[in-house]
C-alpha cells in the first residue's frame, strides 16, 4: 500500500523537475547568456537603465515587442499617468535601444517569440501580455496587494535577480509567502 501511493508522488516529482528545467533552459539561453555575451554593458544600456529605473526596475526589453516600445516612448509625457519624458537626444537612444533588443528583435532570436507574440496591440504593460498572466495566474491578490508589493509591476520584489535579467523559479521569494514551489 505504502509503495503503491508514492508512485504518484514520484511521477509528480519527475514532471515537476522537467518543467523546471525546461523554464531555465528557456531563461538561460534567451536571457542570461545573451547578456553575458553582450559584457560589457553597453553605453546605450547604460543609458537606458539610468533613464528608466527611477521609479521602477529598468525592465529588460525582451519583455515587449518593437510596437509596444515605440508606443510608450512615443508618450512619455504621460506615461502611465506621470510624466516621464526625456531629451529628444536621450528618447532617440533609449528608442533605438529598445527597438534593437526587442522580443521580436533580430538580436534575440526565437526565445522570445512567445512573448512578443502574446502583447496585445492596446496595453503597453508586460503585466497585461497573456505570457505574462499565464505565469502569474497561481499568485493569490494578497500577497501583490500587500505592501511589501503593492504592484504586479513591481518585479524586483518577488524575482530577487531580475534586475539582472534572472527570472528563474530558484531565485523567486515572495514577501510573506516566501519560495515559490510550483
Ligand atoms: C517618473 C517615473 C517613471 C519613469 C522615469 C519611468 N516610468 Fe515606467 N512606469 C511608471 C509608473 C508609475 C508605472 C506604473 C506602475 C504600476 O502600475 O505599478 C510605470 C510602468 C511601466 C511599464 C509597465 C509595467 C507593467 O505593468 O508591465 C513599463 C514597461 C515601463 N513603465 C517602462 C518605462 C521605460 C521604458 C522608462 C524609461 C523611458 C520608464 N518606464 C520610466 C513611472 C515611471
Ligand atoms: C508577487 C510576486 C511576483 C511579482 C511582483 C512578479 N512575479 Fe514573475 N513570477 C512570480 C512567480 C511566483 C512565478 C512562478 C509562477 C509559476 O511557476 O507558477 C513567476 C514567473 C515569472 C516568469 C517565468 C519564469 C520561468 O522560468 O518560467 C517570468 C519571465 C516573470 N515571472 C517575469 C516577471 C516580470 C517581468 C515581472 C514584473 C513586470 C514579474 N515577473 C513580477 C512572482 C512574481
Amino acid at each position: 500500500m505504502k509503495s503503491l501511493l508514492l508512485i504518484p508522488v514520484i511521477a509528480t516529482m519527475l514532471v515537476g523537475g522537467v518543467y523546471l528545467m525546461a523554464d531555465d533552459d528557456h531563461y538561460e539561453k534567451g536571457n542570461i547568456k545573451q547578456r553575458a555575451a553582450q559584457l560589457p554593458v553597453s553605453p546605450q544600456q547604460q543609458s537606458y537603465i539610468k533613464e528608466c529605473s527611477s521609479c521602477h526596475m529598468a525592465y529588460q526589453a525582451e519583455f515587449l515587442p518593437k510596437r509596444t516600445w515605440a508606443k510608450m516612448m512615443n508618450g512619455l509625457d504621460d506615461h502611465f499617468g506621470v510624466d516621464a519624458s526625456l531629451t529628444a537626444k536621450d528618447e532617440k537612444i533609449l528608442f533605438d535601444y529598445l527597438q534593437k533588443n526587442a522580443a521580436d528583435s533580430k538580436r534575440v532570436g526565437k526565445h522570445f517569440a512567445k512573448m512578443a507574440a502574446s502583447a496585445g496591440d492596446t496595453s503597453l504593460r508586460i503585466s497585461d501580455t497573456r505570457y505574462f498572466k499565464k505565469e502569474h495566474r497561481k499568485i493569490p491578490q494578497k500577497y501583490i496587494d500587500q505592501k511589501e508589493v503593492k504592484s504586479i509591476a513591481n518585479c524586483n520584489a518577488c524575482h530577487q535577480k531580475a534586475e539582472s535579467g534572472d527570472y528563474r523559479e530558484r531565485g523567486i521569494s515572495i514577501p510573506n509567502y516566501g519560495r515559490w514551489d510550483d
